[in-house]
């Protein structure tokens, strides 16, 4: 458990205001969220810090693990990390819902103008969509428009430069 986890409170949108990051991403968040809001967006933060123990139900709950369909060789991939390999149990990776989508789907995110800007600003702030639509087979896990990990500035550019997914770039470090 990360030593220096901090509430968001109710410094920007939160689903419930238990929710923690380490306090260098609470701090980029709320930058964040701040500069979307001047530009009439909307965004909620729907999950943050995870323990194993709440990483482990909601894993427990969730659809199973990669399964590959023997006649079309397709394969699914997950949207939950096992209990141990969550970049949630870091402290640094976050779920966000749009505002503007009055379904409040994760599916829907994508198609959100709030997703729009995060494509194209989120590394000014540090924070990275950690699995990218065409890294499914990199990854292990479906494209998630919806969580990001921060990085830091530093990181991401580096990240963003290379082209390659923020899996890969951990891995070479
Ligand atoms: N949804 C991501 C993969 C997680 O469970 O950490
Ligand atoms: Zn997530």
């Amino acid at each position: 458990i990360p030593k220096n986890l901090v509430p968001l409170d109710n410094r920007i949108s939160v689903k419930t205001t238990a929710l923690c990051l380490t306090e260098p991403a609470a701090n980029a968040l709320v930058a964040m969220v701040g500069d979307m809001e001047k530009e009439g967006l909307s965004i909620t933060m729907t999950s943050g810090f995870r323990s194993r123990d709440v990483q482990t139900s909601i894993h427990s709950a969730s659809a199973p693990t990669l399964t590959v369909t023997s006649d079309t060789g397709s394969t699914k991939y997950p949207s939950v990390a096992l209990p141990g390999h969550s970049e949630h149990q870091l402290g640094v990776a976050l779920d966000l819902k749009s505002g503007s989508d009055p379904t409040f789907s994760y599916d829907n995110f994508k198609n959100s103008p709030e997703y729009a800007w995060l494509s194209k600003n989120a590394w000014n702030y540090g924070f990275i969509q950690s699995y990218q639509p065409g890294t499914e087979s990199i990854t292990g896990y479906i494209a998630e428009s919806w969580h990001y990990r921060y990085v830091g500035k530093d990181h991401v550019e580096e990240i963003r430069d290379q082209g390659i997914s923020t899996y890969e770039y951990l891995k070479n470090l």
